[in-house]
Parts: C-alpha cells; structure tokens; sequence
C-alpha cells in the first residue's frame, strides 16, 4: 500500500475511501498485524466485560476483511453475524473466512434495511469515515432492537476535534451512553499513531 499517511488524515470522499481500501484489500491482515492492529481485540474484551447477553443477530458495519467480525466468532459462535462495507475487495476477503451469514455493499450513513433487528452492531476502526453522524444514528436506530447494545471505536484525536461526547449526547433520547473506554493503544507499531492517537471504545444502548 502506496499512501500509509491517508491513514491519518482520513481518506476524502467516498470514492477515494473505497479505492484506497479495495487496494489494500488483499494485504490489509498481513499490514494490521505487522502494526499489532488493537481495536478488535480490545472491543471484543470491553463488550464481553460489559455485556451478559449472547447476542442472536449482529451487524458488523463497515466490516472490511472480517478481523472484528473473527473475534466476535469466537465469543458468539452460534450468532448470525451480518457485515457490510463500502469495498467490494475486502467484502471478498471476509466472505472466504465464513464468519458472515450475509455481507452487502454498503455505505453506514445509508440505512440498512433488514427484516430483522439487531441484538448488537458494532463499528471498529471506522468512525474516522462518518461525514454525517445523523445519517449513522438514523441508520443504527433503524436496524436496533430494543435494550440492543452498540459498540464503536473512535481516535481520541477526533473526538476532541468534533466535541464528540456533545454528539453521543445529542443521540441520548434513543441511545443511552452505557459506557465510554479510557484511552487505548490502537496502531502501537504504526509510527504515525503509536502511541500518539488512541481510542476509545463506546458502548451505547438502544433505550
Ligand atoms: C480500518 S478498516 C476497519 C475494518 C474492520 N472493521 C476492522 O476492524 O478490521 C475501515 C473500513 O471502513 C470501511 N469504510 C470506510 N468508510 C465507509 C463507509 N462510509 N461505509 C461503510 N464502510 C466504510 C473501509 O472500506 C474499511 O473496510
């Protein structure tokens, strides 16, 4: 992968964000784990700590090659765990793991339409792509079932940009704020992030 540092600063628009990860695609597992990639495997230790049911259905947003959706896998085994993604590539990858019931092409400021509800959505690593955080919580209040959990991750470099605690409490009618992580490492071996630009983990619940 050419361009490391649009890592940082966001991609651009949609179009740009989806070639970049299309290319990325087939060596996107080897590079995370080369940066001991983080956000899977903490979300996964955050959500089962803070949770006691096993979710039935799950939506994986922006899922790419599966590394989040692999670890709920493990916790969840018999769950049926739905993804999407902008990127046709990375939706290629993760279908070969055979975490997910159904992947589709799709956008998370689009709304989802599934005749189900959801136990449990999750977004790890992604939350950088939100343009339109109205547009993401109409698309999550949509397809949550009641007392259903959220889980996301988002840089705290942004966070503190976009006064990100003052739009999780404009979305609090719907969604209740369960519990917000300290700051944790993200990409410690990247050297632009290391431990300069962590995360923190979210967890909402549907009210
Ligand atoms: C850093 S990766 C994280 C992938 C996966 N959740 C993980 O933890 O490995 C970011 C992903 O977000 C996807 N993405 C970016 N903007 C998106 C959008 N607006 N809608 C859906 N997916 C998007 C990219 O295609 C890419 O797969």
């Amino acid at each position: 992968m050419s361009n490391f540092k649009s890592l940082v600063s966001g991609v651009g628009n949609l179009s740009k964000t989806t070639k970049y990860y299309d290319d990325w695609s087939e060596n996107y597992d080897a590079t995370l784990k080369l940066w001991n990639y983080q956000a899977p495997k903490k979300s996964i230790k955050f959500l089962i700590e803070k949770i006691n049911i096993k979710p039935k259905n799950i939506l994986d947003l922006a899922c790419g090659t599966g590394l989040f959706g692999a670890e709920l896998k493990k916790v969840y085994p018999k769950s049926h765990i739905y993804g999407s993604d902008i990127s046709k590539k990375s939706l290629k990858i993760s279908s070969g793991k055979k975490i997910y019931k159904k992947l589709q092409i799709k956008n998370f400021e689009q709304l989802h339409h599934y005749k189900i509800k959801f136990d449990l959505i999750s977004l790890i690593g992604s939350m950088t792509y939100c343009k339109n955080f109205d547009k993401f919580f109409a698309n999550i209040n949509k397809n949550i079932k009641e007392k259903g959990f959220v889980i996301f991750t988002h840089r705290i470099d942004l966070w503190d940009k976009q006064d990100f605690l003052s739009i999780l409490k404009k979305h609090q009618k719907s969604l209740k704020i369960n519990k917000i992580s300290r700051p944790v490492n993200y990409l410690p071996l990247n050297k632009d992030f290391k431990n300069k630009i962590k995360i923190k983990i979210v967890l909402l619940q549907k009210y």
